[in-house]
C-alpha cells in the first residue's frame, strides 16, 4: 500500500453556533488522552471560523471552511473570498459540495474556479464529486464521476493542493452507503483518472475522501477499502465523541 497520510475532515454544514466549540475543546482533550494517526480538520460556518481557530491554535486540528466566491474581493454582497477565509485561519476550503451544486446551481465551471480560488489564496481545495441515485441506478456513476472530475479540478492542482471527495448524493444524510466493493471501483477509477490528468506520481499522492452517512460503526468498513484515504463526516462530525470514534479506526498503534 502507498504511504499517504489520511485525512478525516469534518463538515459541519450549516450547522454550529459559538456554543458549538466547546464540542472542538472536548475533541482536543480526547485527542491528547489518546491520539490517532491520520490528519483531521473541522470546516465550520464561516461564522466560527475565527473563534474555532483560537481552540485548535497549537493543535493536531486544522481548520477549513466550506465554499468561497471564485474571485478575491468586489461587490457581491454576502459572498467570501478564499483570501477573507484564509484570513480567518481556513487552510482548506470545500468545493463542489453536492448541496450547493443542487441549491445553488453550481456547476463544473464554477467548481473549478472556486478551487482555483482557494489555490490562489494559498489554500487546498476539498473537491467534491458524486452521483445522484437516479444516476446510479441508470449506470451512470463512473461516466457522472469522471466528467465531475475532469471539470472541477482546475490547472493549479497538485498532490498538496487538492484533496477529491467522493460523495453519492444519496449516500448523504440518509444512513444509505454504498458497499465497499462499490466504493473501492470509484476511488481506483478517481485515482486512475488523477494519475492521467496530473501524472504517475502526483496523481497517486492525492488523498480521495469517501463521504457519506460515515459513522463510527461503519468508518473501518469503508476507511480500509484501498485508495479511500480518508473520510469527509457530515453529521457525526457534530459531536466531537461520535467524530473520535470516526478518528480512532486510526488508532495510533496501527500507524
Ligand atoms: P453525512 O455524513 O451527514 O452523510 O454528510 C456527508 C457530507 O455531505 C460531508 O460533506
Amino acid at each position: 500500500m502507498k504511504g499517504i497520510r489520511p485525512l478525516v475532515a469534518g463538515n459541519w454544514k450549516m450547522n454550529g453556533l459559538g456554543a458549538s466549540l466547546g464540542e472542538l475543546s472536548s475533541l482536543l482533550e480526547r485527542l491528547n488522552r489518546d491520539p490517532v494517526a491520520t490528519d483531521i480538520m473541522v470546516c465550520p460556518p464561516a461564522t466560527l471560523l475565527s473563534l474555532a481557530r483560537e481552540v485548535l491554535m497549537g493543535s493536531a486540528v486544522a481548520l477549513g471552511a466550506q465554499d468561497c466566491h471564485p474571485l478575491p474581493s468586489g461587490a457581491h454582497t454576502g459572498d467570501l473570498s478564499a483570501e477573507m477565509l484564509a484570513d480567518a485561519g481556513a487552510e482548506a476550503i470545500i468545493v463542489g459540495h453536492s448541496e450547493r451544486r443542487a441549491d445553488h446551481g453550481e456547476t463544473d465551471a464554477l467548481v473549478n474556479a472556486k478551487a482555483a480560488a482557494a489555490h490562489r489564496a494559498g489554500l487546498t481545495a476539498i473537491i467534491c464529486i458524486g452521483e445522484t441515485e437516479a444516476e446510479r441506478r441508470g449506470g451512470a456513476t463512473l461516466d457522472v464521476v469522471g466528467r465531475q472530475l475532469a471539470g472541477s479540478v482546475p490547472p493549479s492542482a497538485a498532490a498538496a493542493n487538492i484533496v477529491i471527495a467522493y460523495e453519492p448524493v444519496w449516500a448523504i444524510g440518509t444512513g444509505l452507503t454504498p458497499s465497499a466493493d462499490d466504493v473501492g471501483q470509484v476511488h481506483g477509477f478517481i485515482r486512475a483518472g488523477l494519475k492521467q490528468r496530473l501524472g504517475e506520481a502526483e496523481g497517486s499522492d492525492v488523498r480521495i475522501l469517501y463521504g457519506g452517512s460515515v459513522k463510527p460503526a461503519n468508518a473501518s468498513e469503508f476507511l480500509s477499502v484501498a485508495e479511500v484515504n480518508g473520510a469527509l463526516v457530515g453529521g457525526a462530525s457534530l459531536k466531537a465523541s461520535d467524530f473520535y470514534g470516526i478518528l480512532s479506526t486510526y488508532a495510533e498503534t496501527n500507524a
